[in-house]
């Protein structure tokens, strides 16, 4: 008898469940009325009152091993995940739903596209910029006011440097580098001191234009920008040029695209105007081409620059730039079907 119950202790010892019915069957095996320990107990019934002290120890001592390892293992287990055996793949991915493209994102590649279509690659630039390739190349002289068109935020340690208040830099980058022929967007990120409202952000995002060759004329900047107009707002869109200024562009203008909204109409989009300015353009000044190393005598050029907040709330009726920076996921969502 003691060696059956040594053997069973090293029985039990070794146990060990994978899964709770496992660990059952070994109760029931031990525990239950029919199973080894009690029966053991009416073995204990024969045995010599000289042994019974010894053997009576022995199968407690059994008894007791059996029921710690009962505990032990049913803390195991429920420890574990839920079981391959209960249905569930745990390996599998959540099933969050896909993340969507950032509107603006969308809109950025949209134009990239279109423009992509008629032959212009795309460039980058710095964010953090120095005096020549933000102002001074595009005729900006120092002192001169309309440094004042664009506030900027200065970099502290080195009066050289700026966050770039537009991505016009990177024209200056592109043709300091390229002979033409050129034909370039620059998307991008840009930065202005100003006080965020619905309207107006320190931080959004321009596409800057630009294409010299020889002979190109305000002809090919009308047709090419009409084109463009077409492809993103639809295939009925008028356009319409006015005067303006930038430093960088003469002669400069601002182009109007008819309201998307009502169709020309009037509405309270487009201030019952039926136009709605989308982007600033012009010929490329020759100071411009100089500073750039570019004969201003063979090549022409024209540039445009636009703001890609203005037209995604334009194209998607968004009211509040500043939805834009937020991430709130229920306004994010709205964007799931687009490309
Ligand atoms: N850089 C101008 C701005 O940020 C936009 C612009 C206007 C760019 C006219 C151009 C241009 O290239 O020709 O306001």
């Amino acid at each position: 008898m003691k060696n059956k119950i040594n053997n069973l202790l090293k029985e039990v010892e070794a146990f060990s469940a994978e899964n709770p019915e496992q660990l059952e069957a070994f109760r029931i095996k031990f525990l239950s009325k029919k199973g080894l320990v009690p029966a053991l107990f009416v073995d204990f019934k024969t045995v010599a009152p000289e042994d019974r002290r010894e053997m009576g120890q022995l199968i407690n001592t059994l008894k007791q091993a059996v029921q710690n390892k009962i505990v032990n293992l049913k803390d195991k287990l429920d420890e574990q995940p839920v079981s391959q055996s209960s249905g569930f793949d745990l390996s599998l991915p959540a099933s969050s739903p896909l993340g969507t493209r950032h509107p603006l994102a969308i809109v950025r590649n949209e134009i990239i596209d279109i423009f992509s279509r008629i032959g212009f690659t795309v460039s980058e630039g710095p964010e953090i910029e120095d005096d020549f390739h933000n102002f001074t190349a595009l005729n900006f002289p120092k002192e001169h006011p309309a440094r004042d068109m664009q506030d900027t935020f200065f970099i502290e340690k080195d009066p050289d440097l700026a966050l770039r208040t537009h991505t016009s830099s990177v024209q200056v980058r592109v043709m300091e580098k390229t002979q033409p022929p050129i034909r370039t967007i620059s998307p991008g990120r840009v930065f202005r001191n100003e006080a965020i409202s619905a309207r107006a952000h320190c931080i959004f995002h321009q596409v800057e234009g630009l294409y010299v060759d020889e002979e190109v004329s305000f002809t090919d900047l009308k047709q090419t920008l009409f084109y463009f107009a077409r492809e993103l707002f639809g295939e009925h869109t008028k356009i319409r040029f006015r005067p303006s200024y930038f430093p960088f562009t003469e002669p400069s203008a601002e182009m109007d695209v008819s309201c998307n909204i009502c169709g020309g109409k009037g509405c309270n989009i487009c201030k019952y105007t039926g136009w709605v300015e989308i982007l600033g353009c012009g010929m490329v000044d020759p100071n411009v081409l100089e500073a750039c190393h570019i004969d201003n005598k063979k090549y022409t050029g024209f540039a445009f620059g636009m703001g890609i907040e203005r037209i995604t709330m334009l194209k998607y009726q968004v009211n509040d730039l500043r939805l834009f920076f937020e991430n709130d996921l229920r306004f994010l969502k709205q964007f799931e079907s687009a490309r």
